[in-house]
């Protein structure tokens, strides 16, 4: 399959003199079109710092990216805006959901900043709810849901620009075995269907479902496998 993600010797440095840490030291990784990776590794490695640059929410210091074979280095900041809005959905550990709104509203709004029309953004949110399994909750705040339930909300937030990837970081930190098993029953079918998934874990079980495994220590990749013990259904877990 294509090359969806090409970067070279991703170089980032926050801070000076005393405070300096190298987040980034020379990374280099490529996604193909369609791959489920896991990043894992200790805290401070660089994780999330490297799935920001990959994002498009970050540049490096230096180092090159390509995304879909463009070259994200030479792109304004509205080009990138762009990229990340109509090809890229994210998922955090925290829901980042608002508050007293409804599940759909909650996953329409991407929508209501790219200009599409109430009727549109209703059918596509509904659809993408019931991707992940929601239809039943479409009025629900996120005070109403559980956390498994506010997680696959924000999940079809991410979905609905039917972007070409998921970046998730940490999508099952703040959420209990039985919740974080849904979510990943969730990345299993997306995945399935084709969706390109990068998601950052500190769960070895967690990073078990994905078909390749990156390990990341002081801002480096340091093994990059195939993971032959995939966990194909949650049974097994
Ligand atoms: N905005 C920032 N300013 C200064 N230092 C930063 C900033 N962001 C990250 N760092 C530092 O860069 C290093 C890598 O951070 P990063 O957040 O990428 O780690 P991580 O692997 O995601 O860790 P965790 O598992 O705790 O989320 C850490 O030492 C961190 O303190
Ligand atoms: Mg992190």
């Amino acid at each position: 399959m294509n090359v969806l993600i090409d970067a070279g010797n991703l170089q980032k440095t926050y801070g000076e003199g005393e405070s300096k840490t190298e987040a980034l030291k020379k990374v280099s990784i490529k996604v193909r079109a369609g791959e489920f990776v896991a990043i894992i590794g200790p805290s401070g490695s660089g994780k999330s710092t490297l799935m920001n640059i990959l994002g498009c929410l970050d540049r490096p210091d230096s180092g090159n990216y390509l995304f879909e074979n463009r070259d994200i280095g030479k792109l304004s900041d509205i080009e990138l805006a762009k990229i990340r809005n109509r090809k890229i959905g994210f998922v955090f550990q925290a829901f980042n959901l608002l508050a007293r709104t409804s599940a759909l509203k909650n996953v329409e709004l991407p929508l209501i900043y790219s200009g599409v029309k109430q009727d549109e953004r209703n059918t596509r949110a509904m659809q993408v709810l019931e991707d992940v399994n929601l239809s039943d909750k479409l009025k629900s705040t996120p005070a109403q849901l559980s956390g498994g339930q506010q997680q696959r909300v924000a999940i079809a937030r991410a979905l609905i620009n039917n972007p070409l990837v998921i970046f998730a970081d940490e999508p099952t930190g703040n959420l209990d075995t039985k919740s974080s098993n849904e979510i990943m029953e969730i990345f299993k079918k997306l995945n399935e269907k084709g969706r390109t998934i990068v998601m950052i874990t500190h769960e070895k079980d967690i990073a078990q479902r994905a078909a390749r495994i990156i390990t990341m220590r002081d801002g480096q990749i340091t093994s990059d496998k195939k993971n032959l013990h995939k966990k194909r259904n949650i049974t097994q877990v």
